[in-house]
């Protein structure tokens, strides 16, 4: 009889959970219990269900670049629709041959950076991030064989910079800032990280995938500060409806643009030539865009308008397109449910799935995260559903 091949040690590195699968058991018994009464209202992940303008689809499908292998740069044109954006919506300019380059969509940046800067810098491991954050801030830090270090939470949502150990400061290899966050929408004063980093020497990474989705205030870019020892991290995945062909840009530092594009050449990281057709022209268009922050308005208000109804009061966001709910009181007393409960029984009676704060790391854990993209109607459904109820836990099944 042959010998059975022992399975491989595993002492290392074991990948968590993916958060959002996290959520498959609740989602299968809300499908069956709506199954004929409209369906489960999906309002847990910010992917967008608003359709891209028609000339940026056109541009995709007319582009004529699908033999060739794309740059890992971007295009010129790509790389000039993008710094005019920059220019036109936040009065900033950048060198689009030397400091702006085209990225897959950005969670593969937001979760590769650190591994590549950390070649350069192998000194430094320590990568600091919002506590309450998109969760492939960590998760990159992790992929770099790099400590993730959260930075705690000031009263109104930025980062307490103070609060940083000295300890944690000597080793950093870099800083990311979220403004409008993921998932509060909290803004960031991104001058003054900025700032912080430039003291410190550490670079800062600045996530500005929701800029034009801010309501108090106009966009802001860390860009404005200038671009010495920092990046900013764009997206049309949110502001023209494109996570499906996956395109942003960064741009800043011409040091570390520069140094990261020359390793993410070698990585084979491209835009597919036809979306960057798609991105140039998206890039180069704002009217579709004051169009989707009206249907996120209109949404953030009547959302927060059924939970209240409901019990479960939220605020509205100071940007983005998520309600960020504070689980009430009788979720979390004489129990662990807390947010879980929340997202059961708003599940299992309205019909609407969204997320467990605690997937946006453990200082989120008490509250519930609700991604308005779902348009109105599906909306007006929840409401119904919820109307003349008042939501508490549910009984152990
Ligand atoms: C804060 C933040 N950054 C980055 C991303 C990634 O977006 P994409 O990879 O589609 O550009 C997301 C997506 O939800 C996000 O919320």
């Amino acid at each position: 009889m042959t010998r059975p091949v022992d399975p491989p040690a595993t002492a290392g590195f074991e990948p968590p959970p993916y958060p959002y699968d996290r959520l498959g058991v609740l989602t299968s018994r809300a499908a069956e219990r709506f199954a004929a009464d409209g369906g489960v209202v999906d309002c847990s992940i910010g992917t967008p269900c608003d359709p891209p303008p028609a000339p940026v689809v056109e541009a995709m499908a007319t582009s004529g670049t699908e033999r060739g292998y794309p740059t890992s740069q971007g295009s010129a044109a790509y790389r000039q629709a993008a710094a005019g954006w920059l220019e036109r919506r936040f009065g900033v300019a950048v060198d689009p041959d030397t400091e702006l380059a085209a990225c897959v969509g950005t969670k593969e940046f937001v979760a590769s950076t650190a591994q590549y800067l950390r070649l350069r810098t192998p000194d430094r491991d320590t990568v600091l991030y919002p506590a309450v954050s998109y969760p492939t801030y960590a998760m990159g830090a992790l992929l770099g064989g790099c400590r993730p270090v959260p930075v705690p939470e000031l009263p109104d949502g930025g980062p307490d910079l103070a609060s940083i150990d000295p300890s944690d400061i000597d080793r950093a290899l870099l800083i990311w800032a979220n403004s409008p966050s993921n998932p509060s929408g909290a803004l960031t004063d991104l001058g003054e990280v900025a700032r912080w980093g430039r003291r410190h020497r550490i670079p800062v990474f600045s996530d500005e995938c929701y800029a034009e989705f801010t309501w108090d205030g106009p966009p802001a870019t860390v860009l404005s500060s200038g671009a010495d020892g920092v990046v900013a991290v764009h997206s049309l995945s949110k502001r023209s409806n494109l996570a499906g062909v996956r395109a942003g840009f960064y741009a800043g530092d011409p040091d570390l643009v520069g140094f990261l594009l020359e390793i993410r050449k070698h990585a084979g990281l491209m835009v597919p030539g036809p979306v960057q057709a798609a991105g140039a022209a998206a890039f180069s268009d704002d009217s579709h865009v004051d169009a989707q922050r009206h249907r996120y308005q209109e949404r953030l208000s009547f959302l927060a308008g059924v939970l209240a109804g409901a019990g479960v009061p939220a605020p509205l966001p100071a940007g983005g397109f998520y309600l960020w709910v504070p689980v009430p009181p009788v979720f979390s007393e004489g129990g662990t449910g807390g947010a879980w409960d929340l997202a059961e029984a708003l599940v299992m009676e309205g019909g609407l799935l969204a997320s467990p704060g605690e997937f946006y790391g453990p200082d989120g854990a008490d509250h519930l995260r609700v991604a308005v993209v779902q348009p109105m109607d599906r909306l007006e459904t929840v409401a119904h559903r919820l109307a003349g109820r008042i939501l508490v836990p549910l009984p152990p099944r």
